[in-house]
């Protein structure tokens, strides 16, 4: 069923994880398998948008009439959402963006040796932040906050650090919730002091809660 919400719409989704080398043979990484973020990507397709997928490695199958950007480190996906921002209505950060990556990459593996071995890191450019300062009035931001502890201090921090429209929160912890697995619980907290407690639903079910009100806050804008 086609639902044009989002039709004239273009629409820049960050997903996945990155990869941050050590040396040519080794990385670090987390647990994301991109799957909301390709969930997001697909319905933004069925809603009419124009759909841009910056998207780490993933073992998903790219969805059918976005435009794929394949990525590996954070600074790659930043490169590429920033060159697509300033085009986009809206940005949907659902990517697992490493927070550090090694100070020096080695040329060479790093062979084991007797004793410990330190592992010297830096901080990575936080994609949606630096997006949010760029961010104009038209534009829409949506953050996820992906969390173990305090979800909502979390998630209302993040709102106003990040310049976001909403934080998508959900409670790592939780079964069925997170990582890996095709269902998600979350919570939708939204600039105006607002939240939207949501059961535990599909992937795609939450993915079409959040382009419905993303769509609103695009349509609001359209008619000022
Ligand atoms: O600050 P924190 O990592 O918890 O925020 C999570 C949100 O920020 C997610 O939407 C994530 O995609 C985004 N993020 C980002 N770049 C980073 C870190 C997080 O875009 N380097």
């Amino acid at each position: 069923t086609k639902n044009w919400g989002l039709s004239g719409k273009t629409v820049l989704i960050t997903a996945g994880p990155t990869r941050e080398k050590i040396d040519p043979i080794r990385f670090l990484t987390n647990h994301s398998t991109g799957k909301m973020g390709y969930a997001i990507a697909e319905e933004a397709v069925r809603m009419g948008a124009k759909v841009i997928l910056v998207s780490g490695p993933v073992s998903l199958a790219p969805p059918k009439g976005a435009e794929l950007i394949e990525v590996e480190s954070a600074e790659e996906m930043y490169r590429a959402a920033l060159e697509y921002f300033a085009k986009a209505d809206a940005l949907i950060g659902t990517a697992a963006v490493a927070d550090y990556r090694p100070k020096y990459i080695q040329k060479d593996k790093m062979k084991k040796k007797e004793g410990e071995q330190a592992l010297e890191l830096e901080r990575t450019k936080d994609i949606l932040f630096e997006l949010g300062k760029r961010k104009e009035a038209h534009q829409v931001i949506v953050g996820f906050a992906a969390e173990t502890t305090e979800i909502e201090k979390h998630a209302i921090g993040k709102l106003a650090r990040k310049n976001a429209d909403l934080i998508i929160a959900n409670d790592v912890k939780q079964k069925g919730a997170g990582f890996g697995v095709d269902t998600n619980i979350v919570t939708i907290y939204k600039k105006d002091g607002s939240k939207l407690e949501l059961p535990l639903m599909a992937k795609t079910e939450v993915a079409r809660r959040i382009l419905s009100e993303v769509s609103l806050l695009l349509k609001r804008d359209d008619s000022l």
